[in-house]
């Protein structure tokens, strides 16, 4: 027996299931544990049921067979059960726009915690945090619709981490965001893994998810597929039927004989 006991999950998906009225099966039995401080990777083609699963995550879709768990008990699909859940998992949705109201960026960035009904000077607390960890202290008084696509999501990022998440789940957070951009918002999750926040990401991009991510979860018809990304992502028949391609640090450090696991790796 191993005298260390398993990290309990914050967030499981057991055997979750989800079809749509249809008759669109996207899901057919997903199992996902997610413990603290977590650094998740969700991986798959356009349309393998990513959003989904996150929508289901969070609970705002019920699954039509399985369960999703919160801290060990099943989600209630009531209003005070959602409201649980929301306090400790927050999604931030793929378009910003698709999350933000407000016309300034405080304002938007205190909807949760008001809704919540802390006081006011909790409430200005949890946004210049947000604000903070988000990197986007300098935009409080800005209107949301005059920033760039890449400062609006920090907005909506922001909007999550007022909430101080224990699981925060981000569809697609650098789509449309350049490479630097998109590096730069890895910098940013990377700090906030210091505070035990739970982060799951879905991404297209196999490097940054390589880079990033201490577990690899890959959709591929329905079911999903979890591991450490230096065997998952290196698999490639499962990579091939995922419709991603092999990310190339570990291609690189096979071919050099040394790890490489950044660009700077290779300059000198
Ligand atoms: N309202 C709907 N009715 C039927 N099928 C849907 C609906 N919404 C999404 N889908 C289908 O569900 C599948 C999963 O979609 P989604 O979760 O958005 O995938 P991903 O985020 O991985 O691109 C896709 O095949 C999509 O076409
Ligand atoms: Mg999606």
């Amino acid at each position: 027996m191993s005298d260390s006991t398993p990290t309990a999950s914050v967030l499981a998906a057991r055997g979750v299931h989800f079809r749509h009225d249809n008759g669109h099966q996207v899901l057919a039995g997903v199992d996902l544990d997610i413990a603290a401080g977590a650094r998740i990777a969700l991986l798959g083609a356009n349309g393998a049921g990513k959003s989904t699963l996150f929508r289901i995550l969070a609970g705002a879709w019920k699954p039509t067979a399985g369960a999703v768990e919160h801290h060990g008990a099943p989600v209630a699909y009531t209003r005070s059960g959602r409201d649980a859940l929301r306090r400790s998992v927050q999604l931030v949705l793929q378009e910003p726009d698709d999350q933000i109201f407000a016309m300034s960026v405080a304002a938007d960035v205190s909807y949760g915690p008001v809704n919540q009904g802390l006081d006011p000077v909790e409430v200005e607390a949890r946004v210049a945090e947000a604000l903070a960890a988000a990197e986007i202290a300098d935009l409080a008084d800005r209107v949301p619709h005059q920033l760039s696509y890449g400062q609006r999501k920090r907005v909506a990022l922001a909007g999550a981490l007022a909430m101080r998440p224990e699981v925060l789940l981000l569809d697609e957070p650098t789509a449309g965001l350049d490479p630097a951009g998109a590096r730069q918002l890895h910098r940013t999750l990377d700090a906030l893994h210091s505070e035990r926040v739970a982060v799951v990401l879905s991404t297209h991009d196999v490097n940054l998810a390589y880079e990033f991510a201490d577990l690899a979860a890959i959709l591929v018809d329905g079911t999903l597929h979890a591991g450490p990304p230096a065997e998952l992502m290196t698999d490639r028949d499962l990579i091939a039927r995922a419709r991603l391609e092999l990310p190339w640090a570990p291609m690189v450090s096979h071919a050099l004989g040394r790890p490489v696991a950044r660009p700077e790796d290779l300059i000198r």
